[in-house]
């Protein structure tokens, strides 16, 4: 079949579309572009859907809990009842009363009190604090036939220990009287315990929803899905890499699909090739965050030619990791060996590693007791970041670099 060559029109229209389809710095709004997840969306519905449950989502940074959050209304069954939809974001320093305010501004109804009908929010009624009791109150007033879900996203800046137990206290009363609402605390946390004050007063009355990083057959989703709808096509050896590279972080998928979208275009392609995600790795370290480049050379300045920072944190990168993301020095050795094509021992690497969680800008978390550390990133993000840099400037040697091309890396490119 003779293949029409695209127009520049037929190009700039398609990287427009791309442009929208991925989306590496927002989280998901619409429900039909969002992947996976079922697990934790069902878990989320059923407390939706049983009075006097609430729930509390957390996991790593960027795994796609605010996501989850923003379109979980859409995957309610269709009935009578009308969703209320009411997200907020927590920042540092806020109290209970700038809280419940903020969730006071985005309720909105329309009512007569002598002036014809008008919109008012919630808020427009509370011009001082709002108490516990004016909360509870608002809470309960929603209709029958309403389905009210209020969600609390960063929950974690919170850092008046006094606000998130009010909080707590607040979920078990809603809980205790049976009020139609659901609230959803969203955040940043290993445990239910690290984000939210006197957990142990809701667990029995807040499904707690762990986020894992995104499994491999759901970034896949997330890359086929936009392609397909784009009309474009790419090599199982650039699927791959896009998939492997972005270590259960979504929004790496999206900015490296984007990219390799754009460089197809760019050349007048719409089949996408391993090299396109090469130059896609390129344009993302390019564009990455100046907090990870500066965090990057901190951890790996020196001043001596043959210093072996570098290899040591791409090792780290490389390295098979547990459940929370962390791995122990034995796991390094290995990767580390393959890229300076020798044996190394862990007592050649140890300190260094306590340099990473250290002096050398705290790079990596440390763990665990002394002879049995565990170390992760600090930043999930910093991952990927660390693997592509050692590509883009030779570190990661062939077979690694082959292997993040083949679609199942158990030992090698593990995603914790
Ligand atoms: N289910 C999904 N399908 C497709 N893309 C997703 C999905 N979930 C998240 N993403 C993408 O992943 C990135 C991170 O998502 P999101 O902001 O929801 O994560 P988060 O866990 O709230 O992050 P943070 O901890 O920084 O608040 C965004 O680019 C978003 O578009
Ligand atoms: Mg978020």
């Amino acid at each position: 079949m003779a293949k029409r060559a695209l127009s520049a029109q037929d190009i700039q229209a398609k990287k427009f579309e791309a442009n929208q389809l991925f989306t590496p710095s927002a989280p998901i709004a619409v429900a039909e572009l969002f992947a996976g997840r079922q697990q934790q969306a069902q878990k989320i519905l059923e407390a939706i859907g049983e009075r006097g449950r609430h729930v509390i989502m957390y996991g790593e940074r960027g795994v796609g809990k605010s996501s989850m959050a923003q379109i979980i209304h859409y995957f309610l069954p269709r009935g009578p009842q009308s969703v209320r939809h009411v997200r907020v974001q927590a920042f540092p320093g806020d109290t209970f009363s700038v809280i419940a305010k903020r969730i006071f501004s985005k309720i909105h109804f329309k009512a007569d009190y002598g002036e014809g009908e008008k919109a008012y929010n919630v808020s427009d009624f509370y011009p001082g604090e709002v108490t516990i009791d004016d909360f509870l109150n608002e809470m309960s007033l929603f209709k029958a036939a309403e389905i009210p879900i209020v969600i609390i996203d960063e929950f974690n800046e919170i850092n008046d220990p006094a606000t998130s137990r009010t909080l707590a206290n607040i979920i078990k009363s809603l809980s205790d009287e049976g009020v139609n609402v659901t609230i959803i605390i969203v955040g940043v946390a290993d445990n239910v315990g690290e984000l939210i004050e006197q957990h142990e007063s809701i667990e029995r009355c807040a499904e707690q929803v762990h986020m894992p990083r995104m499994p491999v057959d759901e970034r896949r989703e997330v890359l086929e899905k936009r392609l397909s709808q784009l009309g474009m096509t790419i090599a199982p050896d650039g699927k791959w890499k896009i998939i492997n590279l972005s270590k259960g972080l979504p929004a790496y998928v999206h900015a490296l699909g984007k990219f390799a979208v754009y460089n197809a275009l760019d050349n007048g392609r719409i089949a996408i090739g391993e090299y396109d995600v090469d130059a896609a790795i390129n344009a993302v370290l390019e564009s990455s965050q100046q907090t990870l480049k500066d965090a990057y050379e901190n951890a790996t300045r020196s001043n001596q030619a043959r210093a072996l920072f570098r290899h040591v944190l791409t090792a780290c990168a490389l390295a098979k990791v547990d459940d929370a993301g962390f791995f122990t020095p034995a796991a390094v050795r290995d990767p580390l060996s393959d890229i300076l094509k020798r044996p190394i021992e862990i007592a050649n690497f140890q300190d260094t590693l306590g340099d990473f969680a250290g002096k050398r800008g705290k790079i990596l978390d440390r763990t665990g007791e002394a002879r049995a550390y565990r170390f992760r990133f600090g930043n999930p993000a910093m991952q990927p970041y660390v693997i592509m840099r050692g590509i883009r400037d030779g570190i990661v040697n062939d077979a690694a670099r082959q292997a993040l091309s083949s679609p199942e890396q158990p030992d090698l490119f593990p995603t914790g």
